[in-house]
C-alpha cells in the first residue's frame, strides 16, 4: 500500500514536470510560433529562404550550372550587333552605361550597384547561357529586374551577344567595308552610305564568328 502511493507520487511529479517543460520547448523550437500554427511556422520559413537566396547573391561570383550549356540562337553578324546595340542603350545604358562600365548616377547610386561589362568579371557566371538567364530573370533584391517580359528571346540574345563586345571595345575596329575611313569601336552604321560596319579581326577571341 505504501509502495503503490510512493510511485503514484513520482509518477504525478514526472508528469507534472513533463506538462511545465513541454510547452516551452515548442514555444522555443519554433522560435515564437504557436504550437501547431503551420502558417506561420511556413512564413518564417520563406523568410529565412529569401534571405538564404539574396545573401547568396550578394555574397559574390557564383555560376548557375544548368544554364552553362545553352546554345546561343543568334550570332554574332554586324546587323545582330547592331540591333543588339539599339536595343541595349534603349533599356539598360540608363544604368550600365553607354560603353558599359556601369558608371551612371543611377547605376552607381543602387546596392549593388550595376554590373561594370567592361571588367571581364561576371558575378552570375560568364557563358552565353548564364548571362541569358540574369538578363532574362534578373537579380532578386537587387535593381537588376527581369526582362523575360518586355523583350523577346531574340532580342535577349542580341544583346547577349553586344554585352559580351564591352569587354574589347577599346581594341575593336569596326569598319565600312565601302568607306574604309570610317570606323568606329562599337557596332554602328556607316555615316556615308548606312552600311553596317564589319569588324576588324583584332585578335582571336575578337574574331567575328
Ligand atoms: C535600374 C538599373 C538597371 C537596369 C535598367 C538594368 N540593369 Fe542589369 N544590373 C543592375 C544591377 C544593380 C546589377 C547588379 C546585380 C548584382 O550585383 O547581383 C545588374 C546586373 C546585370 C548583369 C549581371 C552581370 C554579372 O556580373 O554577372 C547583367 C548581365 C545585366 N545586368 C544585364 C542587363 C541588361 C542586358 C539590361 C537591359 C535589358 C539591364 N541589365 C538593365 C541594374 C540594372
Amino acid at each position: 500500500m505504501k509502495k503503490t502511493k510512493i510511485l503514484l507520487v513520482m509518477i504525478a511529479c514526472l508528469a507534472g514536470g513533463i506538462f511545465i517543460l513541454l510547452p516551452q520547448r515548442i514555444l522555443l523550437a519554433n522560435n515564437s510560433c504557436g504550437e501547431g500554427d503551420t502558417a506561420c511556422m511556413q512564413k518564417m520559413h520563406e523568410h529565412t529562404h529569401d534571405e538564404m537566396e539574396h545573401s547568396e547573391h550578394m555574397k559574390g561570383m557564383h555560376q548557375h550550372k544548368e544554364f552553362q550549356g545553352m546554345k546561343k540562337p543568334v550570332r554574332k553578324t554586324p546587323k545582330s550587333l547592331y540591333d543588339g546595340r539599339q536595343l541595349y542603350e534603349k533599356n539598360c545604358a540608363s544604368c550600365h552605361g553607354k560603353i558599359g562600365n556601369g558608371d551612371t548616377p543611377a547605376g552607381k547610386a543602387l546596392n549593388p550597384p550595376a554590373a561594370d561589362f567592361t571588367d571581364n568579371v561576371w558575378k552570375h557566371g560568364r557563358t552565353d547561357g548564364e548571362i541569358f538567364h540574369v538578363i532574362s530573370e534578373g537579380v532578386p533584391g537587387t535593381g537588376m529586374t527581369a526582362w523575360k517580359n518586355t523583350l523577346t528571346e531574340e532580342e535577349r540574345w542580341k544583346i547577349v551577344n553586344y554585352i559580351q563586345c564591352f569587354q574589347e571595345m577599346d581594341k575593336a575596329i569596326y569598319q565600312c567595308p565601302m568607306h574604309p575611313e570610317v570606323k568606329s569601336n562599337l557596332p554602328d552604321r556607316c555615316t556615308k552610305c548606312g552600311m553596317f560596319l564589319k569588324k576588324q579581326r583584332t585578335d582571336d577571341r575578337g574574331q567575328m564568328e
